[in-house]
């Protein structure tokens, strides 16, 4: 018979697993980052991850690179066009509009975290599938709710002891932004030819865009460039000064940055970028954030000032954890627990002891215990390894003899001491010696 080639599947380009080794790691700072949160009185959201194409080319801007370049963007059975998100905040706006959060007291909290899907060129830190973790307040407009929201995103990478800097920038309103425009349309006009090929798009399309362009011939063009905060109104002026006093006041260290405009278009007044330095002398964005007032009208509700930020897991995953594996123990400000443990493990010795610890399993991990075990083993010392890789503290080892008079045994798995006790008081005494170790 002809020999059949099986087809092995693989990761599309840009998609990551999230394998059993990583989840630790995940779990670590998914766990601090939403602590954080609900301390400072945001309540969780869950957002479709598909939702109505218009949604994103409305919110993030139709001339942006993530509408024109990098939507996953297609149409459903049913001939609607959708995609799947790029961000969290067109979602959660859409969330707060649908669901009528304006009769909500104010300031509305909301976070939000989960996969984001970006057609970018794949490289390192940048994949299709990325995941975010967001936080949006609704209802203020208050300066020092951006100041609250940057030093909060600062005091999250102390406590994970990642070392970034904050740029931050105001891009004032719609008002004085044209103002600006006209001036920046003005300095790069005789530039124009100089400017590299995504730039002379940018130049009509989102010239703003410009004064981020990585690129270095661009940089240098536009370090000359007028600012923005020289053009500020005087109201988002006084809102920017007010942040930065905030922010003086409360002691973390930021900086300003003139081309700090962020690639989405919602955006007025304060805008944050956070980035950490990687080893090659680059700088990767851990994440970012700003105002952004008129979504929420835009977007059919009430006019509804907005503030909000976003941190990319995946960068702070592997930031952490680069930082944390290279720390010795010893100087580690926190641990982060890397295997799977259990207070104790349950090994059995003979047909009829097997046919019980099932049920065994079941009564210890109802009462809070966590619980180890490997039934489908026989040998004894196969199952003290595995108890011992699970670094149990207690084992409760059952027996032919266990069986017949209805005892277990229980061994401290450090001092070797051990004592055979009636099944039905298990529980009491498991919890008694448990207690004891703490
Ligand atoms: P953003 O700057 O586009 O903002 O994304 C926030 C963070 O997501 C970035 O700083 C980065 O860490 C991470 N990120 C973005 N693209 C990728 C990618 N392709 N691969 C890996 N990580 C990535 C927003 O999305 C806004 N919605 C933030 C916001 C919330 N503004 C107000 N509220």
């Amino acid at each position: 018979m002809k020999k059949q080639k099986i087809k092995k599947y693989s990761l599309l380009k840009g998609f990551k697993d999230i394998v059993p080794e990583d989840q630790f790691y995940w779990n670590f700072v998914l766990d601090k980052l939403s602590k954080c949160a609900d301390a400072y009185g945001f309540e969780k959201i869950d957002l479709p991850i598909v939702e109505e194409y218009g949604l994103f080319a409305r919110s993030v801007g139709t001339d942006t690179d993530i509408v024109t370049k990098e939507m996953f963007a297609f149409e459903t059975l049913g001939k609607e066009k959708v995609a799947l998100r790029p961000e969290g905040t067109a979602g959660a706006v859409r969330a707060y509009v649908e669901h009528g959060m304006m009769n909500k007291r104010k300031p509305v909290k909301m976070y939000y975290e989960g996969p984001m899907f970006r057609y970018e060129k794949p490289q390192a830190g940048r994949f299709r599938q990325f995941h975010q973790f967001g936080c949006e307040v609704f209802g203020e407009d208050d300066p020092i709710v951006d100041a609250q929201i940057i030093y909060m995103c600062y005091q999250i990478f102390d406590e994970l002891n990642i070392p970034i800097e904050i740029k931050i920038n105001s891009i004032g309103c719609n008002t004085c932004r044209n103002h600006y425009l006209k001036a920046l349309k003005l300095y790069l006009k005789k530039y124009k030819s100089k400017l590299c090929v995504d730039c002379n798009k940018r130049y009509n399309k989102n010239i703003l865009r410009i004064l981020d362009c990585k690129e270095k011939k661009c940089q240098e063009i536009v370090a000359d460039a007028p600012q923005i905060v020289d053009h500020l109104c005087t109201d988002c002026n006084t809102h920017f000064v007010k942040t930065l006093e905030y922010l003086e006041e409360s002691q973390i260290a930021y900086t300003l940055n003139p081309f700090i405009v962020r690639g989405l278009d919602y955006y007025n007044r304060t805008a944050f970028e956070i980035f950490c330095k990687e080893e090659d002398g680059s700088q990767s964005a851990l994440g970012g954030g700003g105002r952004y007032d008129s979504l929420v009208r835009m977007l059919g509700g009430q006019k509804t000032p907005a503030i909000g930020f976003a941190l990319g897991i995946e960068r702070i995953v592997s930031r952490l954890r680069d930082m944390y594996e290279k720390t010795p123990a010893d100087e580690r400000k926190f641990e982060i627990p890397t295997s799977k443990t259990c207070d104790v493990f349950i090994a059995q010795l003979g047909d009829g002891a097997r046919k019980k610890v099932l049920v065994l399993f079941e009564k210890i991990r109802r009462e809070g215990f966590l619980v180890g075990e490997s039934v489908s083993k026989t040998a004894l010392k196969q199952q003290m390894e595995e108890a011992d890789r699970l670094k149990a503290k207690m084992c409760l080892i059952v027996g032919q003899k266990e069986i017949m008079d209805d005892t277990i045994l229980i061994r401290d798995m450090e001092s070797g001491n051990q004592e055979i006790v009636p099944s039905g008081q298990i529980l009491k005494v498991l919890r008694r010696r448990l207690d004891s170790l703490k």
